[in-house]
């Protein structure tokens, strides 16, 4: 749509307005020559590297690389589109955007829908202040123990128990509006408010215009919270809940804690900790990921330690990891079970709360956390689940520090000489053999071995369990896949990694025992060897007890006798 402006309306805007008055008016300059220099507003750094360029009219930063006019540099500061940032710069020059018709339609009604949320925002704050019914929501914020100051800047609002609180005494183009926002829908021909008896958190954008709401119910509602749905103006998934108010209480953003609910932001805030952001009630996702890392490289997210808590953080982690770059400070803060921001703050004050900021676990730490959850990394079963976990992830993370960082630790943390000396001492036993041949190799191992990578002999093995004498692992083990019905090795591991009955310990204790595993392709062929040995041994042994049965030769028929001859001519070869 930028071509719809022309060109030259733009570059007369650009000429009128330097560069230093607008970049000025939110960032303070010092000058330095002919320039002016800042620390970024848009990285984090504590030497200014950030110079305005008088002459040229434009910005360029030195630390992080983004350089641009003044339309650029509002869009990325005040998060606007293009066409907002030159309707922002017009108003300051005190000039009209001219606009071809179709352009000035879609403007209109973007107005038309921007208008009406502001509308219904200054209605809810008004109404919290002087509806007749407004004890409701006075009680229940003093019940949560929100003071005015918070309550006042965040705009909290009250949506009374009224279906036509926003249309009454309303202009139709105020009413059209409220529709297109979706604030206000028909039912039965007659309006009917989205929000009702809930008390109301405006969602602003950079500029602090309300572009959206959450509201939480006053009653009992099976609807705790309902946001705005989605509309030209409000989009869920990119809002971020808090960052505008942060952007005002704060002259340069250190850090964001992202927490998981409106409250969690203001409870925050009242307590001084003016950092706290929320996505609102959504997965992070790359559209506020992005958002929040213009603003700060450091962020620290917030969960409850509970099920769904642990699940969110699992899946902001993986979200963020393909965006993750050099420089960026990620890190995750689980909070006891039951609690949240809200709760903890106000029974162990700021000085405290912070103290747990301070000590969330950084990404790199937490990414095993997550992926070694259940996992007991002594067993090598385990570490393989670990590595099948991780790999596709690690795969996804763009080149960087952090990647080769936590490849290196993921071999670190499945590499089996790690766990070797504590398990020589245990099976010292074994010692002799491993020092000697470097392998153990006695036959219930490699029966084992074989298994481990191909579970389908174990019914052909259990077939000739009797002829397994001091293989008591080897018994054990095709007893148990064949008991499982394990089909692959896929299905084998996974059974052994999530097996309680203790049969991953024993197991893995002997594998852990073998200084080497022979290759997939040796170890199979090996066990294929002993398998058929064992068939072998087994025929004879049958045909032999049969002629035990009947000792005396003249009583075996003729095929008998024929039969015993050949299985064991064959056994003597
Ligand atoms: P919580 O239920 O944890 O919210 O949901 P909270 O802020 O602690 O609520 P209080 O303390 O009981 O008031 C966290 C976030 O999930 C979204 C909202 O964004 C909420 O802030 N949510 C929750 C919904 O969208 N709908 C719901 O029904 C519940
Ligand atoms: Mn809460």
């Amino acid at each position: 749509m930028a071509g719809q402006i022309p060109k030259g309306f733009i570059d007369d805007l650009l000429a009128r307005l330097p560069i230093v008055d607008v970049v000025s008016s939110r960032v303070t300059l010092k000058k330095a020559g002919t320039s002016y220099k800042a620390c970024c507003p848009f990285h984090n750094e504590n030497t200014p590297s950030f110079v305005v360029n008088a002459q040229k009219n434009f910005y360029h930063c030195f630390g992080c690389g983004v350089n641009g006019n003044a339309i650029n540099f509002l869009r990325d500061y005040e998060n606007l589109s293009f066409n907002e940032a030159v309707e922002e710069l017009a108003k300051l020059a005190g000039v009209e955007v001219p606009r071809d018709e179709r352009v000035k339609q879609i403007y209109d009604n973007q107005k038309k829908i921007a208008d009406a949320a502001e509308y219904a925002d200054s209605k809810y704050r008004e109404a919290l202040k002087s509806h007749p019914e407004r004890r409701v929501a006075k009680d229940y914020l003093s019940k949560r123990g929100l003071s005015d100051e918070v309550i006042q800047s965040f705009g909290v609002g009250f949506a009374p128990a009224q279906k036509d609180f926003l249309s009454e005494n309303s202009n139709p183009t105020i009413i059209k509006g409220l529709l297109e926002a979706k604030l206000v829908s028909q039912k039965y021909e007659r309006p009917f408010d989205l929000f009702q008896n809930r008390l109301m958190f405006p969602i602003r954008n950079m500029r602090g215009k309300t572009v959206g709401f959450g509201g939480r119910t006053l009653g009992d509602d099976k609807a705790k919270y309902i946001n705005s749905p989605e509309s030209p103006l409000f989009h869920k998934s990119s809002e971020v809940y808090g960052l505008y108010e942060v952007s005002k209480a704060l002259r340069s953003i250190e850090r964001l804690l992202v927490v998981e609910g409106y409250m969690d932001v203001v409870s925050l805030a009242q307590y001084g900790i003016h950092y706290a952001v929320a996505t609102l009630g959504t997965a992070t996702n790359n559209e506020n990921l992005t958002q929040l890392l213009k603003r700060s490289k450091t962020l620290i997210f917030c969960f409850d330690g509970d099920r769904a808590g642990l699940s969110a953080a699992r899946k902001a982690m993986e979200n963020l990891l393909p965006l993750f770059e050099d420089g960026f400070q990620i890190s995750f803060l689980i909070l006891p079970e039951g609690e949240d921001p809200d709760t903890l703050v106000r029974q162990e004050g700021a000085k405290q709360f912070e103290a747990r900021v301070d000590r969330a676990l950084p990404l790199s730490e937490f990414f095993f956390q997550i992926y070694s959850e259940g996992l007991n990394l002594e067993q090598l079963e385990h570490r393989g689940v670990l590595r099948s976990r991780a790999r596709e992830l690690l795969d996804a993370l763009p080149k960087g520090t952090m990647k080769s960082g936590l490849w290196d630790r993921l071999n670190e943390l499945t590499s089996s000489s790690r766990f070797q000396k504590k398990t020589d001492r245990k099976f010292s036993y074994a010692q002799r053999d491993l020092v000697e041949n470097k392998v153990l190799r006695t036959q219930d191992a490699a029966i084992c071995v074989g298994l481990y990578y191909a579970p389908e002999y174990a019914k052909a093995l259990s077939l000739v369990k009797e002829q397994l004498q001091g293989c008591d692992q080897a018994i054990q083990l095709s007893a148990y896949i064949v008991e499982h019905d394990h089909k692959n090795q896929e299905d084998f591991l996974f059974s052994l990694a999530t097996d309680h009955l203790g049969f991953r310990d024993q197991f893995s204790a002997m594998f852990s025992r073998l200084e080497r595993i022979p290759s997939e392709e040796d170890a199979i062929e090996e066990l294929k060897f002993i398998v058929q040995r064992l068939e072998t041994k087994k025929k004879r042994d049958d045909a032999l007890r049969a002629t035990k049965l009947k000792t005396l030769p003249s009583q075996l028929t003729v095929e008998e006798r024929a039969r015993v001859q050949s299985v064991s001519s064959k056994a003597a070869e």
